[in-house]
């Protein structure tokens, strides 16, 4: 097996089909340090956390991982608590961020002697319509070929193997929104017991963690806007101002990290072709607000390693033959939902119809039983995805 690209979708794939005695090698075009740093998902799904502890990178998950039974929603300058776990059966979500998931991987695949080559370059794929695909690049200054059964473009959506499917064979489904997020990572003790995502007529806010030390917030910004521009008490203020509540304050520290991010819906269909398989961002965007992009690249990790250990036992190819289906039934639930969460809370442009629909949405789900536990179970995971 030929994987490109160790985010999580390809390092949880080479450690699912390593558990099984499948052979692969894992080919990344940026620095461990680099892919260890990149800040960006923080909310694991039960499905997600059971999954890794399953593939024996569980520990420091357990230990350091924070359980959430809830979220908050906010809205006009009230908090209203939603109570997942009672909701959707007991299942919550674990706040860990997706930098120490991947350092977990990498650490693990690492010490099993499994190939995983870090700063590979000019990754290019031939013959995946053949039942020898292979991969082309070059490592520490050599021209290098691998010769596969199969090939996992797990390079997330700036990467190189979605190019290899013929555009008239790929159906491509996207959305841009006209609105991205600013997100920091500050040196000081979260402010907040679980989640809050705030809808704000300055626009949204969430405010999230990383550990009992490190906060993890977000504004709504322009999608091209420059992070740096914002200085830093000019972001504490926007936070303060979206986020207020009588009788409590948003502890201000040190901002570590800022980034802008854009949003996005996108879907290419089918995830397969031939002998490559599309994992993850590889072949799906959801805008971050439902929390779903590193969970959606799990289940995909793990539903084609289910297929390719079918296969290899002599079992068929039914698996692999229903693996883009079976990836985008879940993968549409997560688009709906995160569009709709999206719709819900972010401020577009100055439409007052707009703005009283999400109202009305927000208090219907803050309010009815019925519409919560629809929000809880599509946030925590849905485990059973209707046909
Ligand atoms: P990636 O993480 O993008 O990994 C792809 C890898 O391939 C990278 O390491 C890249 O360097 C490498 N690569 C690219 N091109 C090549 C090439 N040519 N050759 C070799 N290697 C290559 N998701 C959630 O579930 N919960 C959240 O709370 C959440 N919050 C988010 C917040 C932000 C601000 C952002 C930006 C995203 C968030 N996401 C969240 C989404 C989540 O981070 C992604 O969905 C996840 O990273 C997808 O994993 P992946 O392995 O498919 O892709
Ligand atoms: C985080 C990111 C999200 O997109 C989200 O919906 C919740 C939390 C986070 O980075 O902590």
């Amino acid at each position: 097996m030929g994987i490109v690209g160790a985010g999580p979708a390809g390092l949880t794939l080479a450690r699912l089909l390593e558990r099984a005695g499948i052979e692969s090698v894992v080919l990344e075009d940026r620095t461990r340090e680099h892919v260890e740093h990149r800040t960006r998902a923080g909310v694991l799904e039960h499905g997600t956390v059971d999954l890794l502890r399953d593939v024996g990178v569980g520990e420091r998950l357990d230990r350091e991982g924070i359980v959430h039974r809830g979220i908050h929603l906010q809205f006009a300058g009230a908090r209203h608590h939603v109570p997942l776990a009672e909701l959707a059966g007991g299942r919550g979500i674990v706040i860990y961020g997706q930098t120490e998931v991947v350092k977990d991987l990498i650490a693990a695949r690492l010490e099993s002697g499994h190939p995983l080559l870090f700063e590979v370059a000019d990754v290019r794929l031939a013959g995946v319509e053949t039942d020898r695909p292979r991969i082309l690049f070059v490592h520490a200054g050599a021209q290098r070929e691998l010769e596969c059964d199969v090939v996992a473009g797990c390079d997330g959506f700036h990467g190189i193997t979605r190019g290899s499917i013929p555009s008239e064979l790929l159906r491509v489904y996207e959305r841009e929104y006209p609105y991205g997020w600013l997100g920091i990572l500050a040196a000081v003790a979260p402010s907040i017991d679980e989640l809050v995502y705030a809808h704000h007529e300055r626009g949204f806010a969430l405010l999230s963690l990383r550990s009992p030390e490190l906060s993890r917030y977000y504004i709504q910004c322009a999608p091209d806007e420059d992070a740096d521009a914002w200085e830093d008490a000019h972001i504490w203020e926007e936070l303060r101002r979206r986020t207020a509540l009588d009788g409590w304050e948003l502890e201000e520290g040190p901002i570590l990290e800022k980034g802008v991010t854009g949003m996005r819906s996108f879907v290419a269909d089918p995830m397969r072709h031939g002998r490559l398989f599309l994992v993850g961002d590889a072949a799906h965007i959801v805008p971050p607000t439902g929390a779903k992009g590193l969970n959606l690249a799990v289940a995909d990790a793990r539903t084609l390693a289910e297929a390719l250990v079918e296969w290899y036992a002599g079992r068929g190819t039914a698996g692999l033959d229903a693996y883009s289906e079976t990836c985008l039934r879940r993968v549409w639930r997560a688009e709906h939902f995160s569009y709709w969460m999206t719709s819900m809370l972010h401020r577009n442009g100055d439409d007052p119809f707009e703005e009283q629909l999400q109202l009305s949405q927000l208090r219907y789900v803050t309010s009815s039983r019925a519409a919560a536990a629809s929000l809880a179970e599509n946030y925590v995971g849905l485990t059973t995805i209707m046909a």
